[in-house]
């Protein structure tokens, strides 16, 4: 969390989805038909993307001597697992629509490259064909970074098919308050060792999913009772805290993931996901969270078209894509962004902050794109008046 966070008010709508009804139904499992993460062979259920990334960084062995390619846009929870491991990370460029430049990879491979990191940005998967022939003509392992693709296909090639791995960061997708995923379709996940989760962190979890349900006044007249829950919630952590005397480890509260910060704690890289998160994954009705999420990202970019000062970045959606959030370019950033965070607009800012060394020089698109995208939920649990507020309140900032 940057020090801007505590000047904004909370956000008016959910900028990420919160639990509308409780998880009572069975198993939806199988009933998708969309390409999920879920569908490898090999799927460890974790604490978050980032741990995903550090396991599968194990799974390839990488040392202090090797080197990671990691994309100029990024965050920092995709470079603090590599620095985990003492090898140096190496920049590529990317292209103006997020696409990889391949001939950046290429031009950058030394005999000490040993991984490539390959993003799919905000639900819009890359054609990595060409760069696993690269990969494999060099004998790198891919991993496929689908933090913004638990779902979706490009030409028929399923979301974490190609890489060796891929991680995901099911928070994005579920309205849970922990987890993410370690998959692969080439490579058995057996040697990885696993703990769960202590009960505390448990409980912390299922009340985490309901405080935030009922911040966006989820559960009507029901919500009353699970207020009370809150209460015995907030009177326990504030005993644990006392007899701890204050002095609690990431081990004991959860991982920095859970609540939005950047940092990669060594406690939680080899858990598993949190029971309550876990079966909320579980009982999802993917195909209706895929349904949704499209149609409420060609609902944004309709409205938004052709309004002066920003343009969605991609204002077509592909068949097989399943969007994260939607990105829009913002010509003048400085202008809208607080007024719109002001006005309680969530608005997400992927790659904001970048690593000192990505400069223009560097990649210049990168530095671009870190300024001016904004980024606003099309999760499938806005409500409709939810999201015409949000339709609403954007054209309103922009034609300003
Ligand atoms: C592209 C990308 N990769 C990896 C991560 C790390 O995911 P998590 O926050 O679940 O650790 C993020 C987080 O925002 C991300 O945006």
């Amino acid at each position: 969390m940057n020090d801007l966070t505590t000047i904004f008010p909370t956000p008016a709508i959910p900028l990420t989805p919160v639990l509308s009804k409780l998880p009572l139904n069975k198993k939806v499992r199988g009933k998708h038909t969309t390409a999920s993460l879920l569908d490898a062979q090999s799927i460890l259920h974790i604490s978050s993307g980032r741990a995903g990334i550090a396991l599968a960084l194990e799974c390839a062995k990488v040392t202090n001597a090797d080197e990671v390619m990691i994309p100029a846009y990024h965050t920092d929870s995709m470079i603090a697992p590599v620095r985990r491991t003492g090898a140096s990370p190496v920049f590529y460029r990317v292209k103006s629509d997020t696409d990889i430049d391949l001939a950046d990879i290429q031009n950058k491979i030394t005999p000490d490259t040993k991984v490539v990191l390959v993003t799919h940005y905000f639900g819009f998967m890359q054609n990595l064909i060409p760069l696993r022939k690269l990969c494999d003509t060099h004998n790198l392992i891919l991993i496929e970074d689908c933090a913004h693709t638990f779902f979706g296909s490009l030409n028929e090639i399923a979301v974490g098919q190609i890489g060796d791995y891929a991680i995901a960061s099911s928070m994005k997708f579920f309205p849970i308050y922990d987890g993410g995923l370690l998959v692969s379709r080439q490579h058995s996940l057996d040697g990885i060792t696993l703990h769960s989760p202590p009960l505390t962190f448990q409980i912390k979890a299922a009340l985490n999913i309901l405080e935030n349900s009922l911040k966006y006044q989820r559960f009507g007249l029901f919500g009353k009772i699970l207020g009370g829950l809150l209460f015995i919630k907030s009177i326990l952590w504030q005993a644990k805290k006392s007899i701890s005397n204050n002095k609690r480890s990431s081990a004991d509260i959860g991982p920095a993931s859970a609540d939005g910060g950047y940092g990669l704690d060594e406690h939680w890289i080899h858990k598993f996901v949190s029971w309550p998160s876990n079966k909320i994954i579980a009982r999802t009705d993917s195909q209706e969270l895929v349904r949704k999420r499209r149609e409420n990202y060609k609902e944004i970019v309709t409205a938004l078209i052709g309004l002066p000062g920003c343009r969605p970045l991609h204002p077509m959606l592909p068949d097989g894509a399943v969007p994260m959030v939607c990105p829009i370019y913002v010509d003048n950033p400085q202008k809208h962004f607080t007024k719109l965070k002001l006005l309680g607009v969530p608005i997400w800012r992927f790659g904001e902050y970048l690593d000192p060394e990505i400069d223009e020089t560097l990649c210049k698109n990168s530095v671009e794109l870190s300024a001016h995208i904004f980024q606003f939920p099309c999760h499938q649990e806005l409500l409709s008046d939810e999201l015409d507020w949000m339709i609403q309140t954007i054209k309103t900032q922009f034609e300003q």
